[in-house]
């Protein structure tokens, strides 16, 4: 008797889990367990011998089963402490922090453009960053030995010699994507197309990579004077202010006949600039009527269509705004200057809502 409860205590208390423990229950004191094999002899004994025997025999059925219980609460113990110990929660952590991000003045510049153009009936184009040299330049009536191509300080892509693709370069400007549009979508058109330009320039007012956003309206009855009143309500309503003078400068572009330059009226006074207000002028863009070649190249007749178009430096108007003084911080990645100049990602601009609050 001894030597059994000796060997199902000990298999009790090294039980791993509830499996091994019911193992052990069935092999002690189930129906066909050892104690009740036992019990079963007691049939076969005298009656002083089963006197002794049946409490001994009841007394090891009632021990091993007290063990067993006993052990059942200290294995649940044991697995409820482990799913604590792996389910702790630092409560008294700081909670979630806000967003690190913000949107960069770039982007948000380009939503208010957006915006404003899209409430004048102007949809977004756009085209590769890499293009080929025909449409960067010759469609755009810049043919090779023009000045205007060594003007642009252009990046071209590497041939290798032997290979006779197009030349391609990084575009110069936006104004490929009006070609593209006419190609693809026909007159009449009115589209704006916003994106990155290059150029091998670097200092405060330049950067290699830029923006642009170029405007482009086909119709059969357009007219300066429509060019005029889309750039007026456009500066009005990005610099939100009631009235701005512009001054339509006489200048010289291969892909607009007549082309214009446009400054808009501004202060320098006390260092800082206003918009609006002053004697000074600042040129915010370039512009015309589109050149008959221009439409031609783009597949539209020239004789039944004419269109205004419009380049606009994004970074150039963000400055303005926003009181940038170097073109070079937009492209810095610095993190104390993007928390300082970026904006809300939860406030879209919008006419009715406001472009920048
Ligand atoms: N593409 C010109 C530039 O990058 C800007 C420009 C001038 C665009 C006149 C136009 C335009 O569409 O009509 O300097």
């Amino acid at each position: 008797m001894d030597d059994l409860k000796q060997k199902y205590l000990s298999q009790i208390a090294e039980a791993a889990d509830e499996a091994a423990l019911e193992s052990i229950r069935l092999a002690a004191v189930g129906k066909k367990g050892e104690v009740a094999l036992k019990m079963r002899e007691l049939g076969k004994m005298t009656a002083e011998e089963r006197q002794v025997a049946g409490p001994v025999l009841n007394a090891l059925k009632d021990e091993i089963n007290s063990a067993l219980s006993a052990k059942k609460v200290g294995l649940a113990d044991a697995a409820l402490d482990a799913r604590l110990r792996d389910e702790w929660l630092d409560v008294t952590l700081p909670g979630r922090t806000r967003p690190q991000g913000s949107i960069h003045p770039i982007s948000q510049v380009t939503e208010e453009v957006t915006a404003i153009f899209a409430e004048m009936g102007f949809s977004v184009a756009e085209g590769p960053r890499i293009d080929t040299d025909w449409y960067n330049f010759d469609a755009l009536n810049i043919p090779g030995h023009h000045p205007a191509r060594a003007e642009m300080d252009t990046f071209y892509m590497h041939r290798a010699e032997g290979d006779d693709r197009p030349p391609h370069v990084l575009r110069t400007h936006t104004s490929p994507v009006q070609i593209r549009s006419m190609e693809k979508r026909g007159a009449p058109l009115r589209i704006i197309c916003p994106g990155g330009v290059y150029r091998a320039d670097y200092d405060q007012t330049h950067t290699p990579m830029f923006h642009q956003v170029e405007g482009l309206a086909i119709d059969k009855d357009i007219s300066m004077a429509h060019l005029k009143w889309v750039l007026e309500e456009f500066v009005k309503a990005y610099f939100e202010v009631d009235g701005v003078d512009l001054r339509f400068r006489a200048s010289h572009f291969p892909f607009t006949e007549p082309s214009a330059e446009v400054d808009i009226r501004c202060s320098w006074e006390g260092g800082t600039l206003k918009v609006g207000e002053g004697d000074d002028w600042l040129e915010i863009l370039g512009s015309g009527m589109v050149h008959p070649k221009v439409l031609a190249a783009g597949g539209i007749d020239p004789e039944q269509w004419q269109g205004f178009a419009f380049g606009m430096g994004i970074d150039r108007i963000a400055m303005l705004k926003y009181g940038v003084p170097d073109l070079r911080a937009f492209f810095d990645s610095d993190l104390r200057w993007l928390r300082h100049y970026g904006f809300s990602s939860l406030d879209q601009p919008t006419l009715h809502g406001g472009l920048s609050r």
